[in-house]
């Protein structure tokens, strides 16, 4: 643990972030921002994201975050620069930060379950041929343990056939994962609840403290060692992802007992030793993380020797998919065995509300699963695009009796359903006015509110039914 905070010998001038994606442009942004004496330059392989970044209309940014436009619109131009140009923007930084995307293996050793590192491993080879002089390496991306030694024999190896050619090179290599959450992302970086720091160098890690300190209160940045850095972001993502799936567990109990998964949330949570968060009932988590970081912790726990740990975390997994299913069941039982034919709106695409991303979204597999009943699907998302889910759709399933289309707006969505399956707590979900939108829908129809939005006595007066997860009756 390093606490004296002298200054670090090492004065940081110029950002390199090797990755433009959900996590190194928001995180960027906000450095910049904050950082105004900083030179940052993002760079990526895909060509077309770095024009998105680079786009003059905000509404065009390849992510979307609430308050990021605002961000960009400032620093774009002044210290902050999107680029593929890896040469140039790799040779003058100080210090580099890898943040490329890490999903789980398909092919090979360890398929489904550990990472696929080939991103990293291209990035630190980048980075051993490009760099100059003393960098600083910064893994952003969540890694599994140990990884920071696999960075190093690369970067070492270079360091070696540089000497023999007389250039320097030095590294030091960092871990800071990032814990930010989409949707959020611009309030969680900067706002974070901690910043987290491994590594060995004193002086490395000073350096990335004092880049923090431009916002972060000291006492919220934790510096340890390399292991636990990157064994924490991996532990943290199975804690929360554990709490979802926890209380999911309960809300099936719910609803076979009579009890009301709110009441029971919030009992439990008013519980200082448990606390109120991450005890929403839904649809089972989504997102680009949880999965892949808890087959990752399966894979590691297996092959560290340690079986019951991977069961123990599989679980997790297993009951997720398990809430998902359940829905599709609950929504075929009650449109009498069969949806062949029948027309249900989706309302809501993206993994969670205010992000455009649909990786592992619970909305693919119970989409998938109707359209191989034989649904006709509209469906109505403020944010995702058709392209995004038509190929998350032919990605999941090949064998479609169904059809789907999208869907304009929310009554554009219900005209002529037999039912409606609201999958994302979007805001404008909230307070509708379902007298009006029951005569657009077929009757009798039915709502299958899986993230709790609707109000029970607003649909009094309809002729509609309200299924609700975790409501018992
Ligand atoms: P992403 O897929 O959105 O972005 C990664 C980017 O890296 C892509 O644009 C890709 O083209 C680029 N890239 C890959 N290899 C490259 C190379 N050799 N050179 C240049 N660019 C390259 O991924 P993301 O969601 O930003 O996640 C990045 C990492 O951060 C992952 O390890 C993820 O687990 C972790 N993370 C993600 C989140 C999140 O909310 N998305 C939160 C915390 C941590
Ligand atoms: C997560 C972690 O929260 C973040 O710290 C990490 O850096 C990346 O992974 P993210 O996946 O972006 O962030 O969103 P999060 O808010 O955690 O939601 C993940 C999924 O869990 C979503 O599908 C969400 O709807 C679901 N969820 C979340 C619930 O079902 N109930 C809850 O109470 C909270």
């Amino acid at each position: 643990m390093i606490n004296s905070l002298n200054m670090s010998p090492i004065k940081i001038r110029k950002i390199c972030c090797i990755g433009a994606g959900y996590v190194g442009g928001p995180t960027m942004s906000v450095i910049a921002d904050r950082c105004p004496e900083l030179e940052i330059r993002v760079v990526d392989i895909n060509k077309e994201r770095i024009a998105a970044w680079n786009d003059s209309d905000l509404n065009k940014l390849p992510i979307f975050e609430p308050g990021l436009d605002q961000i960009i619109s400032r620093t774009r131009g002044r210290n902050l620069f999107f680029s593929s140009e890896m040469k140039k923007s790799i040779f003058g930084a100080d210090m580099i930060f890898i943040s490329v995307n890490t999903p789980t293996k398909t092919k090979g050793l360890g398929a489904g379950q550990a990472s696929d590192l080939s991103w990293l491993e291209a990035s630190a080879r980048q980075v051993a041929k490009y760099a100059n002089g003393h960098t600083i390496v910064v893994e952003k991306s969540t890694l599994p343990v140990r990884t920071a030694q696999a960075i190093k024999e690369i970067l070492n190896t270079a360091n070696r056939e540089n000497q023999k050619n007389k250039i320097s090179k030095t590294f030091s290599v960092l871990s800071n994962p990032e814990f930010l959450a989409e949707g959020t992302a611009i309030k969680d970086l900067e706002n974070p609840d901690r910043v987290l720091i491994g590594g060995e160098d004193p002086d490395a890690v000073k350096a990335l403290v004092n880049i923090y300190l431009n916002w972060v209160p000291r006492k919220q940045i934790i510096c340890t060692n390399l292991w636990s850095s990157e064994l924490s972001k991996l532990a943290a993502n199975a804690f929360l992802a554990q709490r979802i799936s926890s209380i999911n567990s309960i809300s099936a109990f719910c609803e076979a007992t009579g009890a009301d998964i709110q009441e029971v949330a919030t009992a439990i949570g008013m519980d200082k030793r448990i606390g109120n968060q991450f005890l929403c009932a839904g649809p089972g988590f989504g997102g680009s993380c949880f999965k892949k970081d808890i087959l990752n912790l399966v894979y590691l726990s297996g092959y560290f020797g340690l079986p019951e740990v991977a069961n123990y975390w599989n679980q997790v997994l297993l009951l997720n998919t398990w809430q998902q299913d359940r829905i599709y069941k609950i929504v075929l039982e009650k449109l009498f065995g069969t949806v062949g034919g029948k027309n249900i709106a989706i309302l809501g695409f993206s993994f969670k509300a205010n992000t455009n991303d649909t990786r592992e979204s619970p909305a693919i597999r119970i989409a998938s699963d109707l359209l191989e009943e034989g649904a006709l699907l509209s469906i109505y998302d403020p944010k995702v695009s058709f392209k995004r889910i038509r190929e998350d759709l032919e990605q999941f399933s090949s064998n479609n009796q169904g059809t789907w289309k999208m869907a304009s707006s929310i009554p554009d969505a219900l005209e002529n359903v037999d039912a409606v399956l609201i999958l994302t707590a979007w805001d404008e979900f909230f307070g509708l006015d379902w007298n009006s939108l029951a005569s657009l829908m077929r009757s009798p129809a039915w709502i299958f509110d899986t993230r709790s939005v609707v109000n029970r006595k607003d649909i009094e007066d309809t002729s509609l039914n309200l299924w609700k997860l975790g409501e018992g009756n």
